[in-house]
């Protein structure tokens, strides 16, 4: 009797179910009864042998039966489904009073503060941040920059030679000939360009063979003095204080003309006894000027119609006197104890 073989399979299923203990016996167990192949179908089909008046009460009976394993198995599986959480919860507990590990978080150099500190200055004025190679070609380095091959001003800056063409460059000042001829459609230009520069210099409290320049040039029509002017003394008030005033005292450099160099007052009380600046009440801290005409032209900007000014920032000086280091080797020796003490981020 269909009835009885009902009766039998649900027995068969609560055994089943009930010595199940894992989600997966489980899902075999809802495919053996369930699935379309399973033994519920089989019932399905069995029906049509059923004579016609009985069909309904058959129907209902396997309908009924149908549910009661559909139940049993779901029931069944929450109850798993909780204990195989609890399990893994128990396997997988973090101790959270074990001792973390100790990440060493790293802070910016002294020195890339204050070339940040620069460029924040700059970019608002709008700046553009420009660079270029340590490994730099004699034109660029000297040639476009008014030095040709024997001018004196070459002896100022003893040169890492790596071929009669090729050097190390000396200053930051050979990217603007190399932004200008890069700009071919000779529009205004007004870039800031940080990096390394080297020189054959023996190593002592003031000097190193690597040091760092940041190089700025504004290029457009009827740029002047005044322009180059307001906007140092922009820079020393925002580096070194409100109460900072700058003084410009004629100099030379072979690609500006008139050129100037710049000192920044001294924040001294008493100007006799200060070690920084000697007595003078005055720091020297950049140098700069008027592009050259010479310079235009030769990187493709006529001189009757553009003019413009630079500026060359000593990086390592002007970090030594803002963060009062007394010898430069100490930006360059690595010591975590000194360069680790100038956290800022940006
Ligand atoms: N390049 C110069 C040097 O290394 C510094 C300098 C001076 C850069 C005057 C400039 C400038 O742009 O106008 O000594």
């Amino acid at each position: 009797m269909l009835v009885d073989k009902l009766n039998e399979l649900k027995e068969e299923v609560k055994l089943k179910v009930d010595n199940a203990n894992d989600t997966a016996t489980l899902l075999e167990i809802k495919n053996e009864f369930l699935s379309k192949k399973g033994k519920m179908s089989s019932f399905m089909s069995e029906l049509k042998n059923v004579p016609n008046e009985e069909k309904p009460a058959m129907g209902n009976l396997i309908n009924e039966a149908k549910k009661f394993i559909t139940n049993l198995i779901e029931n069944k599986q929450k109850t798993l489904q909780e204990k195989e959480l609890e399990e893994k919860l128990q396997s997988e507990r973090i101790d959270v009073t074990l001792p973390g590990y100790n990440y060493h978080s790293g802070s910016k150099h002294p020195m890339n503060i204050v070339v940040d500190e620069i460029i924040d200055i700059f970019l608002p004025l709008g700046y553009s941040v420009v660079e270029g190679p340590e490994v730099e070609t004699d034109k660029f380095n000297f040639e476009y920059l008014n030095i040709p091959l024997d001018h004196p001003a070459r002896a100022m800056q003893d040169t890492f030679y790596i071929t009669p063409e090729l050097l190390l460059r000396t200053q930051t000042s050979g990217l603007q000939a190399r932004a200008m001829q890069a700009n071919t459609l000779k529009t205004p230009l007004k870039i800031i360009c940080p990096g390394k520069v080297y020189r054959r210099d023996d190593d002592d409290a003031t000097h190193s063979h690597q040091f760092m320049q940041i190089e700025t040039l504004v290029v457009g029509k009827d740029v002047s003095l005044a322009n180059l002017k307001q906007t140092l003394d922009l820079v020393a008030k925002k580096m070194f204080g409100e109460k900072r005033s700058i003084r410009l005292r004629s100099s030379y450099f072979p690609f500006t003309e008139p050129s100037v160099e710049v000192d920044v007052s001294c924040a001294c009380k008493n100007k006799q006894t200060c070690p920084i600046c000697k007595g003078t009440g005055w720091i020297e801290i950049l140098g700069a000027g008027m592009v050259h005409p010479n310079v235009l032209k030769m990187s493709g900007y006529d001189p009757d119609v553009y003019s413009g000014y630079a500026i060359g920032f000593g990086v390592d000086r002007i970090t030594m006197l803002k963060y009062g280091f007394d010898d430069i080797r100490q930006l360059y020796n690595n010591d975590l104890r000194v360069i680790s003490q100038f956290v800022k981020e940006r």
